[in-house]
């Protein structure tokens, strides 16, 4: 592969990061993107920080042997879990990674009450806990792992009653408390916000940090002069450890895009172009 395009990386469990990669899309249309997603390990969430490290260092490896310049982490678990050691192992590369929007949620609320949705490993950390130290301070936050919802957008449950039963476990409790801003710290997430404005109603507010990442990733692009600008928009590659049909029903439902999807395969930690 060609070097000089530019590439650029965006990496998640499954389809999530096809939040941040719409975002992507639409801000810098003519950058060649190729989307990794790791569905043979999906969902990150419930397992330990230190196999999600494994797991990233294994896509970014495969993702550099592709030729990208530049990495998203469209994966708040996998951004809290190995940002800092990709950096450390990658210092030539810029990485752009998810941190759960606790800042703008906290300057946007007026009750003081805000919720955040993200998974059981990105509450664990103390990537975490420094944002609530640094952000969180004077408000109350509400903090909710929504089990199974990643499961349920995996397989296009956008507005199923499995799905509904999840997000309001979740969410009634906090608007009895007067939550009045709601975090999506999982990229996973955004795909059920019209479903979480039918149960919290419109007047509360959800933040999807994907048009602040794609907004990074520019100023990233520009500050390393890998922005690709132009009339030409890119077609991105997609790829998937898991099962490339399944991800291509989903980029339909979650993008209404089709694209072809290319299979890897992971063979002692690392990521192999056959099984
Ligand atoms: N989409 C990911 C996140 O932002 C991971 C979800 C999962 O695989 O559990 O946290």
């Amino acid at each position: 592969m060609n070097k000089s395009q530019h590439l650029v990386g965006v990496f998640d469990s499954g389809v999530g990061g096809l939040s941040v990669l719409r975002e992507i899309l639409t801000a810098l249309p003519a950058q060649p993107v190729i989307y990794f997603a790791d569905q043979a390990h999906v969902p990150y969430g419930g397992r330990q920080l230190t196999e999600v490290q494994a797991f990233a260092r294994g896509i970014t490896q495969y993702l550099l042997r592709q030729g990208v310049e530049l990495i998203v982490v469209a994966c708040n678990t996998a951004s809290v879990a190995a940002l800092h050691a990709l950096r450390q192992e990658f210092p030539a590369i810029p990485f752009v990674g998810m941190e759960p929007a606790v800042k703008p949620a906290v300057e946007q609320s007026r009750s003081g009450k805000v919720g955040v949705l993200a998974t059981e490993a990105t509450f664990h950390t103390s990537m975490y806990a420094s944002v609530v130290e640094r952000f969180g301070q004077g408000i109350t936050l509400f903090e909710d792992p929504c089990p199974g919802l990643v499961a349920q957008v995996e397989k296009g449950g956008l507005n199923g009653p499995a799905t509904r039963r999840i997000l309001e476990s979740a969410l009634i409790p906090m608007m009895e408390k007067g939550v009045d801003t709601i975090v999506m710290g999982c990229t996973h997430y955004p795909f059920v916000i019209p479903l979480i404005q039918q149960i919290v109603g419109e007047e509360v507010r959800v933040i999807d940090p994907a048009p602040a990442i794609a907004r990074q990733l520019r100023r990233m692009l520009e500050a390393h002069n890998l922005l690709v600008e132009g009339q030409e928009v890119s077609v991105p590659r997609f790829i998937t450890s898991g099962n490339p049909i399944q991800f291509q029903d989903a980029l339909y439902l979650l993008l209404q895009q089709k694209h072809p999807v290319g299979r890897v395969f992971w063979r002692d930690g690392e990521v192999c172009e056959r099984a």
